[in-house]
């Protein structure tokens, strides 16, 4: 089976809907990106402030990419656009790909990444037909490594010191599910 990521879904819960970009969501997810919270805990603090206009060229193309697949996390409580998932790094022959995700203080800690991510999991494992989905996640982030656990990401090693964080290193875990523990728990192990 050829994982098909042209094909851009939506995938609607209880609390949110991912769905593609839409001109109308540039603000909302700027706001996400530069929240100061989500730049350190993405890795992002040592990079330059967004340039609005490679923003824009950004999520204006993100619908016409073949080989990956990045959604809106809205909110179902205001359709807000509050931050996005990504499956990327697509590797065709081994059916597998790298997540990232990231939400802005206009929708954390509500139960909203939980869901964002069982719903792009299912995807990527049910329609996609992926045999394994990894990611990293830094050791300063007990919340994101928190939610991946509760959806069945399985940590499998640790990159040392992998981030400059000020004047101090952190270790960053990778993690992975793969398709037959995903047929077993449905993202509740
Ligand atoms: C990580 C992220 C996607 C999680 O989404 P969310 O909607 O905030 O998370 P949820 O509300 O679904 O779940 C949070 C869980 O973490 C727990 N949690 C919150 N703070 C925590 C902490 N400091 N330590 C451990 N667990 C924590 C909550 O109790 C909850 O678990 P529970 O359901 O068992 O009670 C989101 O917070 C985010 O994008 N953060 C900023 C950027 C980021 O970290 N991206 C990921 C980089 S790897």
């Amino acid at each position: 089976m050829t994982a098909d990521f042209s094909h851009k879904p939506v995938l609607t819960g209880d609390l949110v809907r991912l769905r593609p970009f839409r001109p109308e969501d540039l603000p909302d997810i700027a706001a996400a990106l530069d929240d100061p919270e989500v730049r350190r805990l993405t890795g992002s603090e040592g990079h330059p402030a967004h340039d609005p206009d490679a923003l824009a060229r950004w999520y204006g193309s993100r619908n016409e990419q073949p080989d990956r697949l990045d959604l809106a996390v809205t909110d179902l409580a205001t359709g807000r656009c509050v931050g996005e998932v990504v499956l990327n790094e697509r590797d065709e022959a081994n059916r597998s790909c790298n997540f990232r995700t990231l939400i802005g203080p206009a929708g954390r800690n509500r139960g909203l990444g939980t869901e964002a991510l069982r719903l792009v999991l299912g995807h990527a494992f049910d329609h996609l037909g992926l045999h394994r989905v990894s990611l990293e996640v830094y050791a300063f982030n007990p919340r994101a490594r928190r939610v991946y656990e509760k959806v069945g990401f399985v940590a499998e090693g640790v990159l040392r010191q992998a981030l400059r964080d000020g004047d101090t290193w952190v270790d960053a875990t990778v993690m992975s599910v793969l398709a037959p523990e995903w047929a077993d728990h449905h993202g509740r192990p």
